[in-house]
């Protein structure tokens, strides 16, 4: 084996990987077609039929409900927007707590914010890095309202039995499935479980629209809601005569006609934007299994995992090197990777401080709720010395390109007492 080229080695990984491309000429055709057609948006902010949108945007929410099996879709302009608006539809009100993983992109935990909703930590699972239902139990209190699960890395969390405990304890379920686009449990995909599912249409996502987002939901009360507070809801809840008018205040959360032009055709060929990750990281996982102290991102045997992220598992005592001292040798064998992810969010100076809006502290000054120390051991451990990880997403790879990224993890880790001695 040559000599690791953080001591002056050649580097295992010789390419420079492509960034992988998903927009081809049927996009652009798409996208022409709209211009030519000069409507970039048929939303009108009163009651009709503009309200729900204009042409491509109804086009592109029937070929996504379709698509999933759901009875409503609602095309947001991102997942942030998305999740606010759940928490909105829901009837979130000040108070009110919602069950979220600590480990995410921080939109999940500030969406209830949004509503003057208290955001309550439960800790995720080792395997999966999803949240744990024992912890979403020891959770729920008094003012429980809902709880968000997140498709973390691709992986479905425990959906089903977290959609049995929401209906029991009569909550709300949301999946955050910005990250797992086509993955499933027991056959039934991710974000058509809960409630509400969420998905992303962001540039990083498996496909995109460079901004969006897409809610589902089988509810007709909760796809009204939805598509009120998209749209500027105080102005229809007279023409509709709704007697329930609770947080019915409306925002302008709408996809433009480009973007749901452009989406039409990515969800058609999600199938092999999907697959193309999945082949990624299955060879990743064959060709790094067994390795002592790096355990290869776990399946859940009901599931399909949508490989947002190829995320493993590095146990620094069975490896006898710290992850950062490892990950910076494969830094310099030219193996694309980043460790920990996010710092768990209660960490964040909103949550710390207790502030979220004026200066008063509100909606924490709701709460005796607090973020203080490790709240959840898991995420703490996996941010700071376990999770090493690769966006499947970002690179357009050739065999021989995998076949060189798997080299420099095999080698790196069989040279690994070269680094216990720098
Ligand atoms: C888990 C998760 N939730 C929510 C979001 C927010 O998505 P968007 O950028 O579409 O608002 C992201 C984006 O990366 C995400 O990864």
């Amino acid at each position: 084996m040559s000599k690791l080229a953080i001591l002056g080695g050649p580097k295992a990984v010789t390419a420079t990987p492509r960034k992988y491309r998903s927009m081809g000429a049927e996009e652009k055709q798409a996208v022409a077609e709209v211009m030519d057609s000069d409507c970039l948006s048929g939303f009108y902010g009163s009651w009709g039929d503009e309200f729900l949108g204009g042409p491509r945007v109804k086009a592109f929410e029937a070929a996504w409900a379709k698509r999933f099996g759901s009875r409503h879709a609602v095309s947001m302009n991102s997942a942030t927007s998305g999740l606010v608006a759940a928490m909105g539809a829901i009837g979130l009100g000040p108070g009110d707590e919602v069950i979220v993983p600590p480990y995410t992109m921080s939109a999940t935990a500030m969406a209830p914010l949004a509503y003057g909703g208290i955001p309550v930590f439960a800790d995720i699972e080792d395997e999966t890095f999803c949240i744990d239902v024992d912890a979403v139990k020891a959770a729920i209190g008094p003012r429980t309202k809902a709880i968000i699960a997140v498709n973390l890395f691709g992986h479905p969390a425990r959906l089903h039995a977290l959609r049995a405990l929401a209906d029991e304890r009569g909550l709300i379920l949301i999946e955050d499935n910005a990250q797992a686009i086509l993955a499933s449990e027991t056959g039934k995909y991710t974000g058509t479980i809960g409630h509400i599912g969420v998905f992303s249409l962001n540039y990083h996502k498996h496909i995109h629209t460079g901004e969006g987002g897409v809610c589902l939901t089988e509810d007709d009360n909760l796809v009204l809601r939805l598509q009120m507070i998209r749209n500027h809801g105080e102005n229809v809840v007279e023409p509709l005569e709704l007697p329930d008018i609770a947080s019915l205040v409306g925002f302008n959360y709408r996809l433009g006609e480009l973007a749901a032009a452009i989406g039409s055709v990515q969800l058609a060929h999600a199938d092999r934007h999907i697959s193309r990750r999945v082949a990624i990281a299955e060879k990743l996982s064959a060709g790094l299994q067994g390795l002592e102290g790096l355990t290869v991102p776990a399946v859940r045997p009901d599931c399909s995992h949508a490989y947002y992220v190829w995320s493993a598992r590095y146990d620094e005592r069975a490896a006898g090197v710290s992850r950062e001292v490892f990950s910076e040798a494969l830094t310099a064998e030219g193996f694309p990777h980043f460790t920990g992810y996010v710092r768990p969010l209660y960490r964040l100076p909103v949550f710390q401080r207790r502030i979220g809006f004026g200066s008063s502290g509100f909606p924490f000054t709701l709460t005796n709720r607090r973020y203080e120390g490790d709240l959840c051991p898991v995420a703490e451990r996996l941010y700071r010395s376990e999770l090493l990880c690769f966006e499947t997403c970002m690179y357009d790879l050739t065999e021989a390109e995998l076949d060189q990224f798997v080299a420099a993890v095999r080698k790196v880790h069989g040279a690994r007492g070269d680094l216990r001695k720098v």
